[in-house]
């Protein structure tokens, strides 16, 4: 079975990044000289996907428009002699059929995820949210070893896992394992809870932005009560496919690849300077200056 589609929901407010996001998209901020969610598509062809569907919303043009072939500024390059910028823009060729779709109303990311059904009709999908970037450079490999674990063993969802320290637990979606992750492996999920305290939290595997579904999760979605904040959560849906009866395995990231989240300050700064310092034609001079200011407080 080959999973040629995947679904990109967009449509969230950004509440946590006010005012940055008052006017434009979270999705749309950049890191490094990219903005979020252009990583996002690069990794999903890279990963080779072949039609990709964005949940979008209100303010949320910018993230369209990004993605359209501009004419009339390739034209301005070429007449003013600015051709080597055209290599910038070289993403605009990428080979994903794009697709959009407006949420309504921002009911959250399950909500989000339904008006993806469908798009996907009987046809398993993978799920990339707009915000979070896998891996350095969007290198990751990930949904296409999530993809192979999922067309290998019959199941109803692969979940991508990121281990946190401890005292960051209660920020995520939490794994239950049923037997200890191995790197390199996948393993089966018992449960999963939301936010849980340091105390009953069951492990440090975090939910981290990649899923793989069979069509399964709209019928879960649709029995889906809205949750925390009055949002029908994703994570709600795969537990009621997991006391069910469904089979949900997760897979850790591999050594040294992040997940890198842009829904709040703290982590959009850090993915920031990461990604600023790894560029391969401002980092060094970006590495010298931050150390120089550094160096400067003390
Ligand atoms: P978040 O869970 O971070 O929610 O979204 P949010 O509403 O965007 O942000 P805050 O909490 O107000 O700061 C995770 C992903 O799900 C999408 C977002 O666009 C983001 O890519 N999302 C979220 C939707 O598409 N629709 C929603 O109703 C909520």
């Amino acid at each position: 079975m080959v999973i040629k589609n995947a679904v990109l929901p967009v449509a969230g407010l950004g509440t946590r990044l006010l005012p940055a996001t008052k006017c434009q998209p979270k999705e749309m901020l950049p890191v490094g000289k990219r903005p979020v969610v252009q990583y996002i598509v690069e990794e999903l062809e890279r990963n080779n996907f072949e039609r990709v569907l964005l949940i979008t919303g209100p303010n949320k043009y910018s993230i369209e428009n990004h993605f359209d072939t501009d004419a009339d500024l390739i034209r301005h390059l070429r007449e003013t002699k600015k051709e080597d910028l055209l290599a910038e823009l070289e993403f605009e060729r990428s080979k994903l059929r794009f697709f959009y779709t407006r949420q309504k109303l921002q009911r959250g990311l399950g909500d989000a995820v339904l008006h993806a059904e469908e798009f996907a009709g009987n046809q398993p999908f993978a799920v990339a949210l707009g915000d979070s970037i896998l891996g350095m450079h969007a290198g990751s490999r990930t949904l296409s070893f999530m993809r192979d674990v999922f067309t290998e063993t019959p199941c109803a969802a692969v979940v991508a896992f990121e281990e946190v320290p401890l005292d960051e637990v209660s920020q995520y979606g939490i794994a239950e394992p049923v037997t200890p992750p191995t790197d390199g492996g996948a393993f089966e999920v018992r449960s999963l809870i939301e936010k849980p305290s340091v105390k009953e939290s069951p492990s440090r595997l975090a939910i981290a932005a990649r899923y793989i579904f069979s069509p399964q999760i709209f019928q879960a979605l649709h029995v889906t009560k809205p949750g925390r904040g009055g949002e029908i959560q994703l994570t709600d849906a795969i537990r009621i496919m997991i006391d069910g009866g469904e089979k949900v395995l997760g897979v850790k990231l591999p050594a040294g690849e992040r997940r890198y989240d842009i829904g709040n300050f703290e982590s959009y700064f850090k993915a920031f300077i990461e990604f600023a310092l790894n560029d391969p034609e401002y980092g060094t001079e970006l590495r010298d200056y931050t150390r120089r200011l550094l160096n400067e407080d003390h």
